[in-house]
Formats: structure tokens, C-alpha cells, sequence
């Protein structure tokens, strides 16, 4: 049998460079195709000591036909893992449409390539927001996968538009997708605009907190490693057409978690909090029924919440070059030098 090849999309973001990460540690017997736009969220550093015999990056959109295709048949490509996305809800409210170009639009020229090309198997990564949100007064609650689909933002709307995609490719073609619908992640590598990197960033360079509304909104949040594990779980146990929920089972009002993040660094509420105005459609509720994945493909979180946030602000200590680049567009800037804006 041939060695796997992996198209990995968005692999220069958040989570899709700690899965490559995650697969180059472990020594996983695949090579991976890295592909990335490389938009304001995609940076390069986050990959950059990866590259080598197991890992080629590929600079370019998902939108585009002609590339993947290309990329495609260059690299042999057998598997794709789809990570690229618009993610973050705020900027969708700001203009949905880069979020309905490549998270929806993106995701059907990639199934197209998919089917045209006979890959064995097609891994969308979706999120626990296509579910809506949950009543916050009945805790037993939670999103199931048979939950309906009842997106309330620009940004889990057009997450919505591609997981029914993918659906759609497994009944009509019987493509072999597999789709995750994730809670929160934290941990390295994620961009200062989310909440837990952008707290934790601001309250080192010694600025205020922004907490939305009453601040009691819930998540539950799951250390990135746990769900690139997942990730990998699923595409090499998953069942061909079924989506599978992965969970922390952890969740957290977004005041609990910012009183966790001021004690681990020694700062007052009343001097770092800042209440602002909440943000519009802003769901109440996110929780998890984790039980599926369990079940069928024997994956549960490792990771326990006190300690693995303390390891992601160490993180973020010691990276400080890093997140001060990004807060500073100067990594936007040697984009556009190196790439000449393309
Ligand atoms: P991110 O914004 O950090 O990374 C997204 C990456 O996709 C970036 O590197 C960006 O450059 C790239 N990209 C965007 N548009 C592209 C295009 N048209 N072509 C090629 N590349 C493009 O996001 P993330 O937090 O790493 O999220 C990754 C995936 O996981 C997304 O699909 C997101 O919906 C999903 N997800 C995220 C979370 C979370 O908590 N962060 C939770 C559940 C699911
Ligand atoms: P975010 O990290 O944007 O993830 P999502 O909205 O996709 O769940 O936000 C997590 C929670 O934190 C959400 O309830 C909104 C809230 N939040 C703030 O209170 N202040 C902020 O500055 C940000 C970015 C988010």
C-alpha cells in the first residue's frame, strides 16, 4: 500500500498547525500537503520548524479549482482533512462574506475535488455552533448529534452551510466524509483576538479585559491537543457519513474562566475587568454530549482544564515575540513582502 498523503487545509491556523505538529511528533507514517491562504489568521511561524521530508507547504485558497487540483495530483494526495475557515464570530458580524466564500464555497470546490478524484477520505472539521444555542437553566442539556442545525451567527451559519455540504456529498455520492463538531479549543498557536489568548496577552502588556454582556455566557473548552487527537481518532476509526461531538467536558461561564486567567497572573478584577456591550445574536450556551465518540472510537480528553491553561499561558510567557508580532501586523507586513500581496 501507497504511504497516506494528507491535504491538510488551514494548517498554518490555530489548530490545523498543532495537528500537523501533533502528527510530526508522533511520528505518524503520513506525509502532509500543508495548505494555507495564509490570511491575517494564517502564519507561517506557526509551522515554520515542521517543514521538511514529511511536511511541504502550499501557499493557496481553497476556492480554487485549478490549484487543489494541481496540488492534488502533484503530491498524491489520498486523504483530506479540512480545517481552512473564516473562524471568528465578531469579524462575521463585521461582513459575513468571506465567511460564506470559504467556508461554504470552499468546502464544495474541496468535496468536488474529493469525489473527482476518488480520495478515500474527506474529514471536515465543523464546530459545536452549527447546534445553536442551549437554555441556560436546564444543565442537563446538551448538543447530541442528532441536535438540528439551528446556526445563529454569520460564522456557524456558513460553518452549517458546509457540514450539510459534506452530508450531502456521503448521500448523494457516498464520498467518504467524516465530520467533527468541536466545543471551545485553547491552548498554543491561537490567535490574540479569541478570548483566552487575547486576556491572557493584554493582561501582560499590562492592558484591561473586554467581557461582553453580563459575562456569564458558557463554553465548554477543550485543550487543542485533545481535539487534534480526536481529529485523528475519528479519520482512522470514524464511520464513513456520521458526524461525531467532541467535547471537554468543561464547560465555563466566561466570568469563571477570567477569574481563573487574573489569579494565575496576579491581577486584580476591579483594576483588569472592563464590561463592554455584548455582542449582538451572542449565544448563551455551549455544551457537549461527548458520548458517540467515546463509544464508537474509544476517544475521551486527556487533559484537565486547572493544568493545561496554566501550560498555555507559560506558553504564551515564553512566545511572547510571537503574539507581539501578530498584535502588531508585522507578520502582514513580511506577507506582503515575501508574496508581493498575492
Ligand atoms: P484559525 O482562524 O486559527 O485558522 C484558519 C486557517 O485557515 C488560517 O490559517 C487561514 O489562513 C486559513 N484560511 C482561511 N481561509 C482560507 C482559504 N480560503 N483557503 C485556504 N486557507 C484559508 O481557525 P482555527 O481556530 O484553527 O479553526 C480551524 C477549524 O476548526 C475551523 O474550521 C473552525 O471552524 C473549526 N473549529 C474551531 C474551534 C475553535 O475553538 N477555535 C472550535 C471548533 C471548530
Ligand atoms: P470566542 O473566543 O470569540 O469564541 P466563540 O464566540 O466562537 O465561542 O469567545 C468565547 C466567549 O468569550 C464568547 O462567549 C464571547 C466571549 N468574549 C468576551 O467576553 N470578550 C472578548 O473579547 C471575546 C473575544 C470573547
Amino acid at each position: 500500500m501507497s504511504m497516506r498523503t494528507l491535504l491538510v487545509t488551514g494548517a498554518a491556523g490555530f489548530i490545523g498547525s498543532n495537528f500537523v505538529r501533533m502528527l510530526a511528533r508522533r511520528r505518524e507514517p503520513v506525509r502532509i500537503i500543508a495548505l494555507d491562504k495564509l490570511t491575517y489568521a494564517g502564519n507561517l511561524a506557526n509551522l515554520a520548524d515542521l517543514l521538511g521530508d514529511q511536511v511541504t507547504f502550499v501557499r493557496g485558497d481553497i476556492c480554487n479549482a485549478e490549484l487543489l487540483d494541481h496540488v492534488a495530483s502533484e503530491y498524491r494526495v489520498s486523504e483530506v482533512v479540512h480545517f481552512a475557515a473564516e473562524s471568528h464570530v465578531d469579524r462575521s458580524i463585521l461582513g459575513s462574506g468571506p465567511f460564506v466564500t470559504t467556508n461554504v464555497i470552499g468546502t464544495q470546490v474541496l468535496l468536488d475535488l474529493a469525489k473527482n478524484r476518488k480520495l478515500d477520505k474527506f474529514l471536515y472539521v465543523s464546530t459545536d455552533e452549527v447546534y445553536g444555542t442551549l437554555p441556560e437553566d436546564q444543565p442537563d442539556v446538551k448538543f447530541t448529534e442528532e441536535t438540528p442545525l439551528q446556526p445563529n451567527s454569520p460564522y456557524s451559519a456558513s460553518k452549517a452551510g458546509g457540514d450539510c455540504l459534506v452530508r450531502s456529498y456521503f448521500h448523494t455520492f457516498h464520498l467518504p466524509v467524516l465530520t467533527t463538531r468541536c466545543s471551545n479549543n485553547y491552548g498554543p498557536y491561537h490567535f490574540p483576538e479569541k478570548l483566552i489568548p487575547l486576556f491572557v496577552t493584554n493582561l501582560m502588556e499590562d492592558k484591561q479585559v473586554p467581557l461582553y454582556g453580563d459575562g456569564k455566557n458558557v463554553r465548554d473548552w477543550l485543550y487543542v491537543e485533545d481535539h487534534c487527537d480526536a481529529i485523528w481518532t475519528v479519520l482512522n476509526k470514524g464511520k464513513f457519513g456520521e458526524a461525531y461531538n467532541v467535547g471537554g467536558n468543561n464547560e465555563m461561564t466566561n466570568r469563571q474562566i477570567t477569574e481563573i486567567i487574573l489569579r494565575e497572573m496576579g491581577k486584580p478584577w476591579d483594576k483588569y475587568v472592563r464590561y463592554v456591550q455584548d455582542r449582538p445574536g451572542h449565544d448563551r450556551r455551549y455544551a457537549i454530549d461527548a458520548s458517540k465518540i467515546k463509544r464508537e472510537c474509544g476517544w475521551e480528553p486527556k487533559f484537565r482544564f486547572p493544568e493545561a491553561i496554566k501550560t498555555t499561558i507559560q506558553w504564551y510567557r515564553d512566545n511572547e515575540s510571537w503574539w507581539r508580532q501578530i498584535k502588531s501586523g508585522e507578520y502582514l507586513k513580511y506577507y506582503d513582502t515575501q508574496y508581493g500581496g498575492r
